[in-house]
């Protein structure tokens, strides 16, 4: 077993003469037991065929953005998705400005754009386009964007220059793939699945009923437990933020599409439940939108929506071995969380006060307690995102205690 068995790579390959040492790139990746799937631009097929990458991973390759057959197969999107990590190798001084600049005018651009899998670049170049500030200010970038980058190295070049630009061996390159998928950190080898964000509950097709949550708090665990190791699905209700890098995202809308997401998405060996979930939701919910008549207001009748945590808590088989809930609560906070935690089944309840005068809701600050059957904790007031990362290293410690 390396780190590469049955990790999905996609290789996007860009243009440039060490397109060539891509197809070993291939072999290396598959010999240990990775499978790959490519996308080559424009300017790689100057060097190289699609047959011949296809011929090598024994997958199709890809090329066109607007390819009926592509998008029928797989689609630019599944593509930017369906993969452990993706590789760009070699990445042109064109192809780096691209993804810097955030272009998509060809699939290979639009699928680096599109992906919140990480990202690997073996950039290749003459020297200097290599050191020119252009390069250099767009490697800043992609890192700052959080891509790894392996090479170039120093060497003879094509054009009998000498210097960087020359791209890492394709053994390098594996060996910072194989870096990148070695699962490290508290939570590596575990599947923690999060709900986040609010749920819409719709009145018809154009209104619905909703609340205050960012989703902030969510997202920031979903972050903060991929850095920590984990393999994260992110379910998240209607949010305006970004989904975080290195997670898979769900996107639903409904309490009833979040519990069906979450059941889809077991086994899991951790469950944080911080989606603020609707309780209710229209029980005659209209087909058309709803007319203005003569005055008359209309008659929503409500119905309980399904409690997610305390369904999966509940579960007697699949029921993830941590189970975390959270309160919400303007008063009382502690005493009600305390009764959560034993009506929902759960094994950890994270409370926090959202009356309007504490600015939870929708701020970047949170202040909690963590309350088990045994303990009540109190955390300071602290950033969403630091409450993230101790929430997630507490976790560690839990499941790590729960070995056997
Ligand atoms: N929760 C859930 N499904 C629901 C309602 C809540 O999974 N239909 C989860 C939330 O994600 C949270 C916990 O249950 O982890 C508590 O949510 P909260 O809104 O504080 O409590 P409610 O169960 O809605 O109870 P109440 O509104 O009476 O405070």
């Amino acid at each position: 077993m390396t780190a590469l068995s049955g990790k999905r790579i996609l290789l996007v390959i860009g243009g440039g003469i060490a397109a060539y040492k891509s197809l070993d790139l291939i072999r290396r990746l598959r010999e240990r037991g990775a499978s790959v799937r490519c996308v080559l631009t424009n300017g790689a097929q100057q060097f190289i065929t699609p047959l011949a990458a296809s011929a090598l991973t024994g997958q199709r390759s890809h090329t066109e953005l607007f390819d009926r057959e592509d998008e029928a197969d797989i689609g630019h999107i599944r593509l930017a998705r369906d993969a452990d990590l993706v590789v760009v190798a070699p990445a042109t001084a064109n192809l780096m400005a691209k993804m810097a600049g955030g272009h998509a005018d060809d699939l290979a651009s639009t699928v680096l754009l599109a992906t919140t899998l990480p990202i690997l670049i073996a950039p290749a170049m003459n020297v200097r386009m290599w050191l020119h500030p252009a390069t250099q200010r767009n490697l800043k970038a992609l890192e700052d964007d959080g891509v790894h980058v392996v090479g170039p190295n120093d060497g003879a070049m094509a054009e009998v220059e000498f210097g960087p630009g020359r791209m890492a061996e394709p053994l390098e390159i594996v060996a910072s793939a194989e870096r990148l998928l070695a699962p490290s950190g508290p939570l590596a080898g575990k599947h923690v699945i999060v709900t986040s964000g609010p749920t819409h509950e719709p009145i018809d097709p154009v209104r619905y009923i909703a609340n205050r949550s960012s989703g902030k708090q969510g997202h920031a665990i979903a972050k903060a437990a991929a850095e920590a190791g984990a393999r994260v699905t992110l379910i998240s209700g209607p949010v305006t933020l970004p989904d975080p890098s290195g997670v898979t995202t769900v996107h639903v809308e409904s309490a009833r599409e979040m519990l069906q997401a979450v059941e889809m998405a077991l086994p899991a060996d951790i469950g944080i439940f911080a989606a603020a979930v609707a309780d209710w939701r229209v029980a005659n919910a209209g087909e058309q939108k709803i007319k203005k008549k003569d005055g008359a207001l209309p008659n929503l009748s409500l119905t309980e929506n399904p409690d997610i945590l305390a369904t999966i808590s509940h579960l007697t088989e699949n029921r993830p071995p941590l189970m975390v809930g959270f309160a919400a609560e303007t008063e009382h906070v502690i005493e009600h969380a305390k009764q959560k935690l034993a009506k929902k089944g759960c094994d950890l309840i994270v409370a926090n006060d959202v009356s309007a005068a504490a600015g939870v809701m929708g701020g970047d600050s949170n202040k909690v307690h963590l309350v088990t059957a045994s303990d009540v904790e109190t955390w300071p007031t602290l950033a969403k995102t630091d409450v993230a990362t101790r929430l997630v290293e507490r976790l560690g410690a839990m499941v790590g205690d729960a070995k056997p």
